[in-house]
């Protein structure tokens, strides 16, 4: 039976080009609770890509979800089995992302304007061994309307998903960006509040926003959980203090030389498979707000290019050591 006891009061949010497998492996060491999430996979890419195990890796790092993109029934249900056989703790459907090719492929926001299809995408992806949930935004278009949102989620909890993550902004199919899809359209928690007290025992998630560990700790009190995008984007060592203030955990983990060496000692293994870019660019955040880092930043570049991970890896050992006070205070 797939009911585990996970507990998503912090998530982090999935995110393309940022939350890869090393991503994961970086969050990971430095909280032990937070709920983790794959980039969006599209469900053709999970049932043919050749490159698929790289592409839907999971090395452990539980608890975790794998977010679909998808509209296909029987590529769905497929994916689900897939989700499971990777010992994923959840499969989530995107029914939040606004970019054009993801509304060429029929999946992703627009799904918002057939509920009977996410529903029924939904039930197939049932399959009685992993959890199922949803991603979805409140709405469509300029306009807010909050019985849109209420009549989308009535049909799709009919599913049986008992989880749903909300980015509590409309999105906007055409005109703008995907980028600008996460800042113009105003955000409205209330959505979010609403919808909870009409289905208290559901799980609804709240994402959208949320640009401090003080605001995350302000709204836990009122919803069952936050979901951290860019605020994770750009400073994923804040995940270090996420136990401690979100779920009772008496620690704090040390930005120190042990986790440099289990951050390399985990990347060395995929230098054959991935591009050293991909590999690197999450500890590339540890730079983020440190002052006087540019001479690591640039002898890190230059290293780059010759591709010495062993060079790389003590550059940023010397970097831990001499701003060990800065980085865990
Ligand atoms: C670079 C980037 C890539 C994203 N990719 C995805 C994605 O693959 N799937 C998804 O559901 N949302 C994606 N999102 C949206 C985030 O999951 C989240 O809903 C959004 O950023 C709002 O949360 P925030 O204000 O905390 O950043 C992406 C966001 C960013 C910044």
């Amino acid at each position: 039976m797939y009911k585990k006891d996970i507990n998503r009061r912090v998530c982090v949010a999935p995110m393309m080009g940022y939350t890869t497998p090393y991503a994961r492996k970086l969050y990971r060491i430095l909280s032990k609770k937070s709920f983790l999430f794959t980039e969006m996979i599209a469900a053709k890419t999970m049932i043919h890509s050749r490159n698929k195990d790289l592409v839907i890796e999971n090395d452990g790092h539980n608890p975790v979800a794998l977010q679909v993109g998808g509209s296909n029934l029987e590529d769905l249900n497929k994916c689900s089995n897939i989700a499971y056989e990777y010992n994923y703790d959840e499969i989530n459907l995107n029914v939040g992302c606004p970019s054009k090719s993801v509304q060429k492929g029929s999946f992703g926001a627009c799904l918002m304007k057939d509920k009977i299809l996410v529903r029924q995408c939904l039930e197939s992806m049932q399959n009685n061994k992993i959890e199922v949930s949803m991603k979805c935004r409140i709405g469509l278009g300029k306009e807010k309307n909050y019985d849109f949102f209420e009549e989308f989620i009535d049909e799709t909890l009919k599913s049986g998903i008992k989880i749903v993550y909300v980015h509590a902004r409309n999105a906007i199919l055409s005109g703008i960006s995907p980028s600008q899809n996460r800042s113009i359209p105003p955000l409205d928690y209330n959505f979010v509040d609403r919808i909870k007290n009409r289905y208290p025992s559901a799980i609804f998630v709240l994402n959208g926003g949320i640009n401090s560990l003080e605001k995350a700790s302000d709204l836990i009190n009122n919803f069952d959980g936050v979901m951290l995008g860019r605020l994770i984007q750009n400073n994923p060592f804040l995940l270090r203090e996420v136990d401690k203030r979100f779920y009772n955990i008496n620690e704090i983990t040390d930005v120190n030389e042990e986790l440099i060496f289990a951050y390399f000692d985990y990347i060395k293994t995929k230098l054959e498979i991935d591009s050293i870019f991909r590999l690197l660019s999450p500890i590339l955040q540890i730079f983020f707000g440190v002052p006087n880092s540019k001479i690591f930043k640039a002898k890190i570049n230059d290293s780059i290019k010759s591709g010495d991970l062993k060079l790389i890896e003590s550059i940023f050992l010397n970097f831990v050591k001499s701003k060990k006070l800065f980085l865990n205070y």
